[in-house]
Parts: C-alpha cells; structure tokens; sequence
C-alpha cells in the first residue's frame, strides 16, 4: 500500500460513491441547501481540463418558466428520438428519461465560447474540450451522492435551442441539463438495466492488453 493512500474508511468512502452513483430520473422535490450546492459546483470546478482550459460553465436555472421551457425542449427531443429509434419507439417513450420538473435544482452545463483559442492537447483532439467538462460532471455526480442528493443528466435537447434560451453567446455550447435534488431511494442497478432497455458488458470484455481484442492470457 502506497503511503500515500487514504486511510482504509477513507478509501472505502470513495468507492462506495462510485459505485452507487446512479443516474437519477425521479426525484421528490425539496430543496438543495445553499452550501451543499456551493460544495458540489466547487468539486465540479476542481475537475481536470485540458490544457487547464477549465472549459465548463455553469447555469443555475432559478426561474420556474426557463424550467419549464426547458423541459419542452426535452420532451421535443424525446419526441424525435423515439422517431430515430425506429423499431424501439414505443419502448423507448415508456422509459422515464429526465425529471426536470421534480427536481430541486437545474443546473445547465456548456462549453465555454472561444475554446478554438486553446490548442494545448486539442490539436489532433478538440474534443477534449468536452472530456474535460464530463471530468466536471462527473466529479458533481460523485459528490451528489456522497451528499446523499440525486443527479440525472440530462442531453436529450437541441443544443442551439438551449443555447438561445439561456442566452448563451455564439460559440458556445451546452451539453447537460442536470437534475439534482433529493430522491426517494436510488435505483440499485442503472435503471436502462432495471426498465431491460440496456445490457451491461463486464470489464474483462473491454480490457485488452498489447492489442486490440487481446486478453494477452
Ligand atoms: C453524456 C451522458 C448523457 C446522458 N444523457 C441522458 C439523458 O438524456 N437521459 C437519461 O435518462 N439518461 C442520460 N444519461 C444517463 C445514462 O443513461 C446512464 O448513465 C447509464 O444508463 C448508466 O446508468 P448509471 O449512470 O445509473 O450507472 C446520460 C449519461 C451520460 C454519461
């Protein structure tokens, strides 16, 4: 054990928030207390970025009718995924996929505008831009859970109709509308799997070693 680990509970702490990080969708309204909320934007803003670009902006959405033009920009979506999905449609629009009216607090998550400005490990790769804003999202959904608070992401909208909605400027983009807030209990599996939309693989399927495919046994 490296001397630099956490302490055994320490450890534990950070795994146990891993692993029972759920994508939430039902939430019981409530409120998100002031200070909690400025601890999980905080965890959010100390994520990696590349580059140190800290491509993230965050957009705390207050007002009850953006919340509700919000949400009809979801439902639009929702409506022309089920149409895309073909065979899958009505299957599709019984699954519950956003609660944004029932969720304590909105928060919108975009790319910052003038990112083109930054080409420090985005030459070959720009859309590491965007990695560093899932390391954001990440790091709040982890700390949501530790906080005992759901978080459901929510990127079933038309970028550019957001965008103008929140009056985000040219250049920017939003990629999350994230539900947090209080939930009744946390689904105990992801619930694609509990609804039997998804199966999940195992990681012994995904790791390779020296070459693609490769167990290396
Ligand atoms: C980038 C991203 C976008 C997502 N968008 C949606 C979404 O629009 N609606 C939804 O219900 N779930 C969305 N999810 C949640 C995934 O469906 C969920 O993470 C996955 O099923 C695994 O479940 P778990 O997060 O509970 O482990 C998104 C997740 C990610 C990482």
């Amino acid at each position: 054990m490296s001397e630099h680990a956490f302490t055994p509970a320490e450890r534990a702490a950070v795994y146990r928030a891993i692993a029972e990080r759920r994508d939430m969708r039902h939430f019981v309204g409530g409120q998100v207390p002031a200070e909690v909320l400025a601890r999980l934007l905080e965890a959010a803003h100390h994520a990696p970025s590349v580059g140190l670009m800290q491509p993230w902006r965050f957009l705390r959405i207050s007002d009850p009718q953006l919340r509700e033009a919000a949400h009809a920009l979801v439902e639009a979506e929702r409506v022309r995924t089920a149409e895309a999905l073909g065979e899958r449609s009505d299957e599709f629009m019984r699954l519950k996929v956003e609660g944004i009216r029932d969720c304590a607090e909105l928060l919108a998550v975009a790319l910052m505008e003038g990112r083109e400005a930054h080409v420090f490990g985005r030459r070959t790769l720009p859309e590491m831009d965007m990695a560093s804003v899932a390391c954001a999202i990440q790091n709040l959904w982890l700390a949501a859970r530790a906080e005992g608070l759901g978080l459901g992401w929510v990127s079933l909208f038309d970028p550019e109709a957001l965008a103008d909605l929140l009056g985000m400027p040219a250049g920017s983009k939003p990629v999350a509308l994230l539900c947090l807030g209080p939930v009744h209990a946390f689904y105990e599996k992801p619930m694609l799997v509990e609804e039997g939309w998804a199966t999940p693989r195992p990681l012994s399927e995904l790791l390779f070693e020296n070459r693609w495919g490769s167990s290396g046994e």
